[in-house]
This record gives structure tokens, sequence and C-alpha cells, in this order.
């Protein structure tokens, strides 16, 4: 897989969910081409406390295109061939646990994939390669603690580690189906976690998800169940100080090309 000739063009990426539509003001917007068709919107690039950023707003700017159908592919792609090596990926989530309530800050350390049909590899048999690459820890050590510390220095004490469970979306998951994630030891749900983590692990990505959790989920809460605008409005109250750790972890993150952690190596050996 080759890279473009854009490479260089910024080190770190952001991929922003619901609510986070743009990341920085004064920014070049760039057109991607990928094989794998077009990215959610043009990638703005910017630098953030020194080093080049790449912003992707996963839904599009204007939130046209929902969870089932970004193009996951192409927007790793596209960050790749500017010469990303290492990604943030923060988006809303619910809480499945009374305690995880709305404004909590969760770095998950491991997904469940509950989502059906989404394409999730790079390695579709078009170049007749196999490639199996592991996931039991599918998310960058170093972008974990990253953020960590980044949401500490904004006093914004987050939750360590924790499991979201991917749903395929776009609708809200029934009381059963929520209680039966919170009963299986989950900690938040959302809708665009995967495939995003494994694709970026196929490309040799360093990828650190971040879950705000907007809403508790509808096994934990009592009224109506969550609502759409709902999210939305949790998501506005708190973006100033999600773009104040998003900033915090780009100035935290390792510099230098040289990694060491199981996503630099994800491809060795195939
Ligand atoms: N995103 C934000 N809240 C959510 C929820 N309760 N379920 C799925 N995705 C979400």
């Amino acid at each position: 897989m080759a890279d473009t000739a854009t490479d260089g063009i910024a080190e770190i990426g952001v991929i922003g969910g619901s609510g986070l539509y743009a990341l920085l003001d004064s920014v070049e917007e760039v057109r991607v081409e990928t094989p794998y068709g077009a990215p959610s919107d043009a990638v703005f690039v910017g630098e953030v406390r020194g080093r080049k950023v790449a912003f992707l707003p996963r839904h599009g700017r204007r939130h046209s295109i929902p969870p089932h159908a970004i193009n996951y592919r192409a927007n790793l792609w596209a960050l790749r061939s500017l010469g990303v090596s290492r990604v943030l990926g923060p988006c809303a989530v619910g809480g499945l646990r009374p305690e995880l309530g709305p404004g909590t800050l969760l770095v998950p350390d491991q997904f469940v994939d509950r989502t059906s049909g989404r394409v999730q590899t790079f390695y579709d048999g078009r170049d007749e390669k196999v490639v199996h690459v592991s996931m039991a820890d599918p998310y960058c050590p170093d972008g974990r603690q990253a953020v960590l510390a980044a949401a500490r220095t904004e006093h914004w004490e987050p939750v360590d580690g924790g499991t979201l469970v991917v749903i395929e979306g776009p609708r809200f998951s029934t009381r059963a189906e929520s209680r039966w994630f919170t009963a299986n030891g989950w900690s938040v749900v959302g809708m665009t976690g995967h495939p995003e983590a494994v694709l970026a692990r196929e490309l040799g990505l360093c990828y650190t998800c971040l879950t705000l959790v907007t809403d508790h989920d509808a096994g934990v809460e009592t009224g109506a169940g969550v609502t759409h605008a709902e999210v939305l409005a949790e998501f506005a109250k708190n973006v100033d100080r999600l773009r104040g750790v998003l900033f915090t972890a780009v100035e935290n993150l390792p510099t230098g090309p040289d990694r060491s952690c199981v996503c630099a190596h994800a491809l060795d050996g195939f």
C-alpha cells in the first residue's frame, strides 16, 4: 500500500464525532482522493502547539453521514496519506452504569463489536494478501497515557479503561439490549468506534479512542430513553473542555518517527 505524494503534511490526526465538527481556527482545507472513495469531508490541516494536525469530521461538517454509512476506510486512508501516524478518535457515547453519567470522559481499553456488515479490513482479497492483525489490545498504550494525562492537566478526571460496545445504529438500543450490555460488564455504548480502531491498526497507525458520555443509555435511564437532541446538547456543553483535552493530548503525544508500541508492529511478519 503506497503512500501518496502528500505524505508529510500532518503527523497527528483527529477524527471528530457528533458535536465536534471543527477543531482549529486557522486551517488549510485539503481534499484527498483514496482508492476506497471519498472521506467524510475535506481534511482540515493546521498547527496545534507546534505540531501539525489533520482534523476530519467523521459525520461530515454538517453531520450528514450516519454512523453505518461512514466510509471508515477512506477516512483512515486519507489521514495516513497526509503522513499521519497517530490518531485521536473522540466520540459521543451513552453510559451503561449509573456512575458513568453525562459529562464523564472515559478512555476505553477494549471494545466489543455489535455492528453488522461494516467493512472492517483493507485486506479484502483484492491484492491477494491475507493479514490478520492482533486486536487483543485495540488502542495505542502511548496515546491512552497522553490523553489521560491531558485530561488531568485540564482538571477533568478521566475514567481510565472500560469497554466500549459499538452498535450498528442509527437507532439507539432497546432497554433489554442496554441492560444486557451492562450485565456483560461493558461500560459505554456508541455507534462509531468500530471499525475505526481496526482499520487504523491495519495501517500501522496508533489509534486512541476518547469517549464523552452524553446520556445514560436506555437500561439505566428511567425516562423515555435517549434522544439525538440530548446527545448534541450534552456534547455542546462539553465541547470546549474536550478541545482543551485534545490540544494538550496532541502536545503530550510522543514525537518523532520511532514508535515502540504494538500499533507500529501490527504488520510485522505479513
Ligand atoms: N451516542 C451517544 N449516546 C449514545 C447511546 N446512548 N447509544 C449509542 N450511541 C450513542
